[in-house]
């Protein structure tokens, strides 16, 4: 008998046949994610789950799961979504799709940051609304990048992607990573720094860290104070590592200069949200990994760890505790 297995969404074709080919395959196709009620009956007795971020993996679907659960592969680099350490403690494996999604996301963040920079958005929003009478010395004037500071919070492979881009761009980069060393940060060009210092000195601020009790509102009401009153804060990490109400006290307050977000707290953004009417803030719904190439290559890394993990084998991209 073929490993029965439930996978969350429609996934890359290529990825769907890989797995069929191993395993008995039951779907789930909607545009919106199974609500948690039908995954927990969804998942009696499989051997697999592939994942997505919209999915809370916690002890209910485990335990709805039972025995013969023996992986779940999140088709993300990220897995706060997944309960791993309930994971671990039943022997469940847990895989993440770590890499693969490295320079979508880093070129994604580069997109942000010339677009808030440049005001990309209002220009747009300029024309459309049939306000472009001429050129002015002084229409919707941006910042150079060229010299400016880019602070990056979280200097993983995402972290150190969007810094060796904004180094061709010239811009200086401030980094900080709990476990970034001097000579590592010395090699990449960059110089290590605290949390507290990216804030007061840099013109740009960038989240690449995981979303953890650590990090959650990591950028709060204080945090924003510190930062300069022209500074832009780009998030391409997760929603919650922002403290999304006093983000929009510090820009209706001039503590800051702008915003562009590509994650929100909660996804999707309440289409009334007030953040959604300042005209310095970009908000995009979460299109990090977002290219036609990207999503394929996570959707096969990901069958890859759920193929391993319902044959026994050890996972190619396993979480670790
Ligand atoms: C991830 O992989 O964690 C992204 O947020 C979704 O692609």
């Amino acid at each position: 008998m073929p490993p029965h297995v439930f996978i969350s969404r429609a996934i890359a074709p290529v990825a769907l046949k890989r797995i069929e080919a191993v395993c008995e395959v039951d779907l789930w196709d909607g545009e919106m994610p199974p609500p948690h009620s039908i995954l927990c009956d969804r998942v009696r007795g499989v051997a697999g789950i592939l994942s997505l971020i919209t999915d809370r993996i916690d002890s209910e679907i485990y335990d709805a799961a039972g025995s013969a659960l023996k992986v779940v592969s999140n088709m993300a680099v990220g897995y706060n979504n997944v309960d791993v350490t309930a994971a671990a403690a039943r022997g469940i494996a847990v895989g993440n799709t770590p890499g693969v999604l490295t320079d979508a996301t880093a070129d994604l963040t580069m997109a942000l940051l010339l677009s808030s920079a440049r005001r990309i958005v209002e220009g747009v929003e300029y024309i459309r609304s049939g306000e472009w009478r001429t050129w002015h010395p002084s229409l919707l004037l941006g910042r150079d990048l060229n010299g400016a500071a880019l602070g990056i919070i979280g200097f993983g492979r995402i972290g150190q992607a969007v810094a060796r881009r904004a180094q061709a761009f010239g811009m200086q980069i401030l980094a900080y990573s709990p476990s970034l060393s001097e000579s590592d940060a010395q090699s990449a060009g960059v110089t290590r720094a605290d949390i507290n210092t990216i804030l007061r000195e840099s013109d740009f601020v960038s989240l690449h860290c995981p979303l953890s009790p650590e990090t959650r509102h990591l950028i709060d009401a204080d945090a924003l104070k510190r930062m300069k009153n022209n500074a832009i804060l780009i998030n391409t990490s997760r929603g919650p590592v922002v403290d999304q109400a006093a983000l929009y006290a510090a820009l209706r307050g001039g503590e800051i200069g702008g915003a562009a977000l590509d994650v929100t707290d909660p996804e999707p953004m309440a289409d009334n949200d007030p953040l959604l009417l300042l005209p310095n803030v970009i908000v995009i719904p979460h299109l990090g990994s977002a290219t036609v190439q990207t999503r394929e290559k996570m959707a096969l890394m990901a069958a890859d760890n759920l193929i391993a993990g319902v044959t026994g084998q050890p996972l190619p991209n396993a979480v670790t505790l």
